[in-house]
């Protein structure tokens, strides 16, 4: 796995999920291997703040989570696609999020991407959240958030200046995957 697309829309079929379909397919045709999830197909309760994940190095917490940090620990580059609710993120996204606390260390050097979706205000917001998290856990963050502006399902295809800007972070990604790539092969010569 290349890319683990995430989708952040409790919504189904909505312009998210639209977002998350055109990233999947461009990352496709560029040659990477995508996987794509939606967060509202899994259980994710709350962080509890028990702390036991830092005695464990994992939650202690029994849902999907599990499956999930399995693939954010499998990719290489995560790119988050998320709604703007209430000038930030959904609680579903921040719930993933806060339990990812386990995995400190472990998303190091990995390259990050975000997509907000929202009618008019609070893209920022919702951009800096998910980058916040990218930095907390020493990722590499590959792009200028992308925000998207729609409010109806289908909306967000008539964005097109935004739409080239989700082009232009699909073709980022994609480079600094090589890039990295180039980087890794040539760090295994040297060592
Ligand atoms: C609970 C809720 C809160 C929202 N808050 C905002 C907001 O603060 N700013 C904004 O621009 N749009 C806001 N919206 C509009 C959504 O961001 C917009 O409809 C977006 O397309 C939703 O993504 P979806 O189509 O994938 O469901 C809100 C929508 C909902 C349901």
């Amino acid at each position: 796995m290349d890319v683990l697309v995430v989708g952040a829309s409790p919504r189904p079929g909505g312009n998210t999920d639209l977002v998350c379909e055109y990233l999947t397919k461009r990352f496709s045709e560029l040659g990477l291997n995508p996987v794509t999830v939606m967060l509202r197909s899994f259980r994710i309760q709350p962080c509890r703040g028990c702390r036991e994940c830092l005695r464990k190095e994992f939650c202690i917490i029994e849902d999907d989570m599990r499956i999930l940090v399995d693939y954010l620990l499998r990719t290489k580059a995560i790119v988050i696609a998320t709604p703007v609710y209430f000038n930030s993120v959904p609680s579903i996204l921040k719930a993933f999020i806060d339990r990812t606390w386990c995995l400190r260390g472990r998303l190091r050097n990995k390259v990050g991407g975000v997509v907000a979706i929202g009618r008019r205000y609070g893209h920022e917001q919702a951009v800096n959240t998910v980058i916040s998290f990218f930095l907390k856990h020493e990722m590499i963050v590959g792009f200028r958030g992308v925000c998207l502006y729609a409010f109806e399902s289908g909306e967000v295809l008539n964005d097109v200046e935004g739409m080239r800007d989700l082009e232009k972070l699909a073709r980022r990604i994609h480079e600094l995957l090589k890039i990295l790539e180039l980087g890794t092969s040539r760090a295994s010569e040297v060592s």
